[in-house]
């Protein structure tokens, strides 16, 4: 089968594309002809050795897969051949990527796709969109009616964040790096989106939240907790999950007296049990027209390295030169 694979760490001219053995799908999994897959920036992370990476290889990228099952192996109880389906959590504790022609995956990290919803947009919206129900609904607790505020809101994760803040019931504020994205955010549910380059962001977040903000979700590699915390309603609970050598002030006085939280989580520590309820909401709301894919472009498999140079370029370089997830298709 044709992949997109690395022998070693580096940057994205380090990605090749070309033939591997077919994997043989092994007890309770099922193998996959591969649809579309997705770029993360995690999968840039590791690609570049950025971040410390227990890896066999070849290594093939890519954390999320939508396709078809062609062969089911032994004792798989919930799929069978023909049927479409879609996973996140690739390329982790010992799996291989998505970045393929084929792929084994165990079953129990399988989604069924609804009848109505294209591979390429459930890809777009796997690992972003069961961390942003992760973080929403697990960890921050999201109420119908409380204000959320969304750093980063045209990003991956930011996008399915806004959306889902709309689906639970949330006054949504969100920021944006131009006036285009900004209002895309809007297209998205979004009740407020600031262009954090040419506005006040905190006196808009005042103005419209003049309470404070009950959830904070922080997409940004380096947190502000002093910012943050002077932002937060009594109550206040916020989300961090980027930014692993960031070392902020943290103020505790003006954090324990509003009796704030933080919940920081990595999607990928989350069992598939624990993600199951993600899958199951994405599904039924994107089944439902309510909760939508954002794309910046789709690519052949064989375009693997120049995605990861304009994921890298985006969100480490933050150029913003991508509006939206990079799919690719074998
Ligand atoms: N812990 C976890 O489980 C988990 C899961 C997924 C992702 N992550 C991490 O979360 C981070 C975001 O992921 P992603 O896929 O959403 O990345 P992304 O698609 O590259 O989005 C980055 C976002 O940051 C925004 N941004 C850049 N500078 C900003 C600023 N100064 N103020 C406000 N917003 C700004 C960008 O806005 P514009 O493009 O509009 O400028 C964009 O919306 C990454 O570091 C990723 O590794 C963690």
């Amino acid at each position: 089968m044709k992949a997109a694979y690395i022998t070693r760490t580096g940057p994205p001219e380090a990605i090749q594309y070309g033939d591997l053995p077919d994997p043989v799908p092994k007890a309770g999994e099922c193998l996959i002809r591969v649809k579309a897959a997705d770029v993360n920036p995690i999968d840039v992370y590791w690609r570049a050795g950025m971040v410390p990476a227990p890896m066999t290889f070849p290594f093939i990228l890519g954390r999320d897969l939508a396709g078809v099952v062609t062969e089911c192996g032994e004792g798989v109880r919930h799929f069978q051949v023909g049927d479409r389906v879609w996973c996140s959590n690739l390329g982790f504790q010992g799996r291989q990527g998505g970045f393929a022609e084929l792929c084994a995956v165990h079953e129990d990290w399988l989604h069924p796709i609804p009848a109505t919803v294209k591979e390429e947009d459930i890809v777009a919206s796997s690992l972003t969109g069961i961390t942003a129900h992760l973080g929403l609904v697990g960890r921050g607790k999201l109420q119908s009616g409380e204000t959320l505020f969304v750093n980063g809101g045209s990003g991956g994760v930011g996008s399915c964040v806004v959306q889902m803040g709309k689906l639970l019931g949330a006054r949504v504020i969100t920021t944006a790096g131009s006036d285009a994205k900004a209002e895309l955010c809007r297209q998205l549910g979004a009740d407020l989106a600031i262009n954090y380059r040419t506005q006040d962001v905190d006196a808009a977040i005042r103005e419209f939240a003049p309470d404070g903000v009950n959830v904070w979700w922080e997409t940004l590699r380096e947190p502000n907790f002093e910012r943050t915390v002077s932002l937060l309603a009594l109550r206040g609970r916020m989300v961090v999950m980027a930014g692993r050598d960031a070392k902020p002030v943290f103020p505790v006085g003006p954090f324990y007296v509003k009796d704030c939280a933080l919940h920081g989580f990595a999607m990928f520590n989350a069992t598939a049990e624990d993600q199951r309820p993600a899958g199951d909401a994405i599904n039924r709301w994107m089944a439902a027209g309510l909760f939508k894919a954002r794309i910046d472009r789709v690519l052949p498999l064989s375009e693997a390295a120049q995605a990861h140079r304009l994921q890298e370029e985006s969100t480490i370089g933050k150029t913003g030169a991508i509006s939206g997830k990079i799919v690719l298709k074998p």
